[in-house]
């Protein structure tokens, strides 16, 4: 079964193809498909509502089996802030150094350092019908930005049960614990019939 990767973030395709690998799925991602997509503006209020405008989009657009991940932390003391504002937090859109000097600057010597990241991933068929399942990883933010490893918060994130942060973690120590390996263990329990069929041109229908 072919499926698009609705990313143009090379971390997040690398993770994903890291973690997915079904014998059966040949995944594309968005600069690997032969023809322009649109772009998708990223304007839902929700981590689900974004995942799910992505892939109906692109699937319409492509007409593959499309997979949308929408990704980012909420930080307790703060709200749920950065949340679906993850990527731009500070303004520029990608801006890693600026958004995590910002969070730790709103957050200040605030005792209460939880946080979490939330992934919703979208599957959308080629007639664009979706569904989507979620993963979370719960931890603290440091009090300051450590190791050069993973993108965007990974240099403040330490998971519960640990000491470093994800930026100080191997791809492979982060992809065991990360709310993207656990959205991508519930897409494989719950998609795991659709997964193995050769080529299915919509849901399963029945139950
Ligand atoms: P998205 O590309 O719209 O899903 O934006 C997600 C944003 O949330 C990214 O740009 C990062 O700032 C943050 N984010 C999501 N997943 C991770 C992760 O695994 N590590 C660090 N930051 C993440």
């Amino acid at each position: 079964m072919r499926i698009l990767l609705a990313t143009r973030n090379p971390h997040k395709a690398r993770e994903i193809r890291e973690i997915l690998q079904f014998p059966q799925l040949d995944v594309l991602t968005i600069p690997e498909f032969p023809s322009p997509l649109p772009e998708v503006v990223e304007d839902g209020h929700t981590f689900e509502e974004n995942a799910i405008k992505k892939a109906l989009t692109l699937a319409l657009a492509s007409h593959l089996w499309t997979l949308a991940d929408d990704s980012g932390i909420e930080v307790e003391a703060l709200g749920g802030e950065p949340g679906v504002a993850s990527a731009h937090y500070a303004g520029e859109h990608g801006n890693d150094a600026a958004n995590n000097a910002l969070l730790l600057q709103k957050l200040g010597p605030n005792s209460n350092r939880r946080a979490r990241f939330r992934c919703i991933l979208a599957l959308s068929s080629p007639h664009g019908r979706c569904q989507y399942v979620e993963g979370q990883c719960s931890g603290m933010i440091a009090p300051t930005p450590r190791g050069q490893n993973g993108f965007g918060y990974d240099p403040l994130f330490i998971p519960d049960g640990h000491t470093r942060t994800f930026g100080e973690m191997s791809a492979g120590e982060k992809n065991a614990l990360s709310h993207r390996f656990r959205a991508l263990q519930a897409a494989r329990t719950k998609w795991a019939a659709l997964f193995a069929q050769p080529n299915p041109s919509d849901w399963p229908t029945g139950r």
